[in-house]
């Protein structure tokens, strides 16, 4: 027999290639919650606006809680020959019900169809992700305000530039993930609008109420131009985009926790949980995790890339292309969320060394600025100046072997005379954190106030939540 869906004009079989490359069952199944509450609000809006009877319109709607619990149970038997969700989902209902299955697919196509699932998929995706990643903050937070005082190297050029703390370093983070968070839900906002009635791309001629069903899949409202609604897939290049930055951004950190917890580093530590061994070397623990985490950004970049590809020359209205939306999407999200899981996870287990640290930070004359800003404050130098001659001293410690607070006063004073006792206090990695108390700086207080509302504000959200 040819295709159940289109026998009328065909009369045979698809070729076993045209079925190979035409299915799309293994990935778009994952969409069957999503398919079936959009055929429910569908059936129901028939029946409402007296283009179905209520009776077949319930029976429609038995049939799909069935085909609901089938699946998810795993006892349904998705079949290739169905091509897609949306067609195996038909078939199952017409051997539920009969002919009134049949009803269901009218004043729609399955291009509103998909569009409509994958909108409402996506959407569910972000609400997952935006969890995740406020699970992630909370982490950082907690470490931040157990942290907020304890003294760092900080790099620029991954060369030890000034102190800072530990804390202030999380807290970075928890801006980035804040702003990740927000471009998820912006991209919730712009998505949040049903196709649903668009049918193949011009509208239907019967009297529907797109309103009606948008409102029962939870959007604010229907799509307004048709071609559009069935067309574009900007919701997932969104998404994709704010997950591709977010990873970039888990990724960086990941090259952190790889860079600290390597033995010529040595500034953090993870437990067994998160390391593995080597099969030959008995010494070694490796952060898989954080390693792995980096490299799953290049999936989710990649799926970014590969759907800007697919639609850059596309014309109106659907394209078979489109089907190509899912997969690399649904991977990309899967990573995502695992990348976002074991960093929180991480950033729980870290032990850093905060000997090793503190005496980093001090390494690398990285209290110059400190010596700089001094002769600044108190001889009124012009901080031009101040540089030079700090860094006359600089070069005459580092002729001694010795770091800066260690070298003698009288050697500072034959470059420059005026240079008191007074300066050999602001040398200190603790008193270079604590003097940086400008808005966003490092010193422990700001740290501390910051992270604390941080944590006000994350539990106030989730109250709301
Ligand atoms: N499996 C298809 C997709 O994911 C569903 C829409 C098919 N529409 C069509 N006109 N062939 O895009």
């Amino acid at each position: 027999m040819s295709n159940k869906m289109w026998g009328g004009r065909f009369t045979e079989r698809p070729d076993a290639i045209m079925e190979e490359i035409n299915v799309s069952i293994d990935v778009d199944r994952h969409l069957y919650a999503q398919d079936i509450a959009a055929s429910k609000a569908h059936a129901a809006m028939l029946s409402a606006q007296g283009i179905i009877t209520a009776n077949d319109a319930k029976n429609i709607a038995r049939g799909l809680d069935t085909i609901l619990s089938e699946i998810g149970n795993g006892s349904f038997d998705f079949k290739r020959a169905l091509e897609d969700i949306h067609m195996n989902v038909e078939s199952r209902l017409g051997e539920l019900i009969g002919p009134a299955a049949g009803r269901l697919h009218t004043a729609r196509s399955r291009n509103d169809q998909v569009a409509t699932d994958f909108r409402l998929y996506v959407r569910d995706t972000i609400d997952e992700t935006d969890a995740a990643l406020a699970a992630f903050q909370q982490a950082l937070v907690a470490r931040a305000i157990e942290h907020a005082g304890t003294v760092m190297p900080g790099f620029t050029h991954l060369q030890t530039a000034q102190p800072v703390t530990f804390g202030h370093h999380l807290l970075a983070y928890v801006e980035m993930t804040a702003r990740d968070r927000g471009r998820f839900a912006d991209a919730r906002n712009r998505l949040n609008e049903s196709p649903l009635g668009a049918a193949a791309l011009a509208g239907t001629s019967f009297p529907i109420d797109r309103a009606a069903t948008a409102k029962a899949l939870g959007f604010d409202r229907p799509m307004a131009n048709s071609l559009d609604a069935v067309s574009d897939r900007d919701f997932v290049l969104e998404t994709l985009s704010a997950a591709a930055i977010a990873s970039v951004h888990l990724s960086r950190f990941a090259e952190e926790i790889v860079i600290w917890t390597s033995p010529l580093v040595g500034l953090v530590r993870l437990s067994d949980k998160y390391t593995t061994g080597s099969s030959i070397m008995p010494q070694k623990r490796n952060p898989d995790a954080a390693e792995l985490v980096r490299a799953k950004t290049g999936r989710v970049i990649g799926a970014l890339t590969a759907l800007l590809i697919v639609m850059k020359g596309l014309p109106l209205a659907y394209q078979k292309d489109m089907q190509e939306d899912k997969q690399g999407a649904m991977e990309a999200f899967g990573a995502l969320s695992l990348a976002i899981r074991a960093m929180t996870a991480m950033v729980a287990d870290m032990v850093p060394d905060q000997a090793r640290m503190k005496a980093a930070a001090g390494e690398g004359y990285a209290t110059a600025t400190d010596l700089a800003d001094w002769l600044v404050r108190t001889l009124k130098m012009p901080f031009r100046d101040a540089h030079h001659v700090t860094g006359r001293i600089v070069a005459r410690a580092s002729k001694r072997g010795v770091p800066l607070h260690q070298l003698a006063l009288e050697e500072m004073q034959a470059i420059e005379p005026k240079i008191t006792r007074d300066a050999l206090s602001v040398l200190s990695v603790e008193a270079s954190v604590k003097s940086r108390t400008s808005y966003g700086g490092t010193a422990p207080k700001n740290v501390l106030a910051q992270a604390k509302a941080w944590l006000k504000r994350l539990e106030k959200e989730r109250k709301l939540g």
